[in-house]
């Protein structure tokens, strides 16, 4: 007899940053289809009707899903975030915590300024230190954190100052966590870093930058092109079950072996 249960979500709750679209959006139906309750988490108004057809989608697939407005920069909405949660948790748990939200412009050193560096440190690593914090009194054991980092974080591409280094602070957060959460909690904490997948971040890409990842794009082993959604989140998905339990402090490649 055929039997998945280890790779089921069944019964679980789940937070998703910033999953009104692009990974985020597709992370969170993929644990939906594994049983999955999500909050499906936006921040700016215009995303709100886009975020209430993803929560709309996952209740169609026959789990839970919540809308939260909230923006991980503010640390006053992490305990909307956690609400939220127990909102649609059946034990008061939230057993997984998905950091997707980030935001990732491009700049030379030359142009990176202090705005640009406090709101990409605060979205992408100060906003997930926080929101786990406030969320795990409620992670039981077996609970599972994954951070989506990027290739950005050891590719070494140019116009990546800031981002490469907030995508790196994730790589090393998840190996400092997977210690400290360990044996204490039973929690594992792992990345996965895709490469360039075809989302609104990544066509807002200026022109240049665009055309000079271009050679590397035609170069990926596992295929010519750029990754899509569905490429990314059923490897997040997997690191959320059962199954994965012996892996944590990892960086999962989901890159197409740009790089490993
Ligand atoms: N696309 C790529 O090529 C690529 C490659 C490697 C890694 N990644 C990583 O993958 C993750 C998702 O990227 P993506 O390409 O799917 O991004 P995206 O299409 O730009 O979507 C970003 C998502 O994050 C949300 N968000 C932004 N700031 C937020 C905040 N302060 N609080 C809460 N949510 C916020 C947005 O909400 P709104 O809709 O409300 O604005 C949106 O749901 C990011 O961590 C990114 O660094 C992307």
């Amino acid at each position: 007899m055929v039997d998945f249960s280890g790779v089921s979500l069944e019964g679980k709750t789940a937070i998703v940053t910033g999953s009104s679209r692009g990974i985020g959006a597709g992370i969170a139906l993929q644990l939906a289809k594994r049983g999955a309750n999500i909050v499906v988490n936006y921040v700016s108004e215009g995303s709100k009707e886009r975020a209430d057809e993803i929560v709309k989608q996952i209740q169609k697939i026959g789990t839970k899903a919540i809308l939260c407005q909230a923006s991980v920069m503010n640390i006053q909405d992490n305990p909307r975030l956690v609400d939220a949660a127990l909102q649609i948790s059946k034990d008061g748990k939230i057993d997984i915590l998905i950091h997707n939200a980030a935001l990732g412009n491009e700049a030379d050193l030359k142009d990176v300024n202090v705005e640009m560096y406090n709101s990409h440190f605060d979205c992408n690593v100060r906003g997930p230190i926080f929101l786990t914090q406030a969320a795990l009194p409620y992670l039981p054991r077996g609970g599972r954190i994954i951070f989506i980092s990027s290739a950005a974080a050891r590719l070494g591409v140019a116009g990546q100052t800031v981002y490469a280094s907030t995508k790196a602070a994730n790589e090393a957060l998840v190996r400092v966590w997977a210690k400290e959460l360990g044996h204490s909690h039973g929690i594992t904490v792992n990345c996965v870093n895709p490469g360039p997948v075809a989302t609104d971040q990544w066509f807002q890409s200026d022109e240049q930058f665009l055309k000079d990842m271009q050679p590397m794009i035609e170069a990926t082993p596992a295929a010519p092109r750029v990754g899509e959604v569905e490429d990314i989140a059923p490897l997040v998905a997997f690191l959320c079950t059962e199954d994965s339990k012996w892996t944590t402090g990892s960086v999962l490649s989901a890159n197409g072996g740009l790089y490993n």
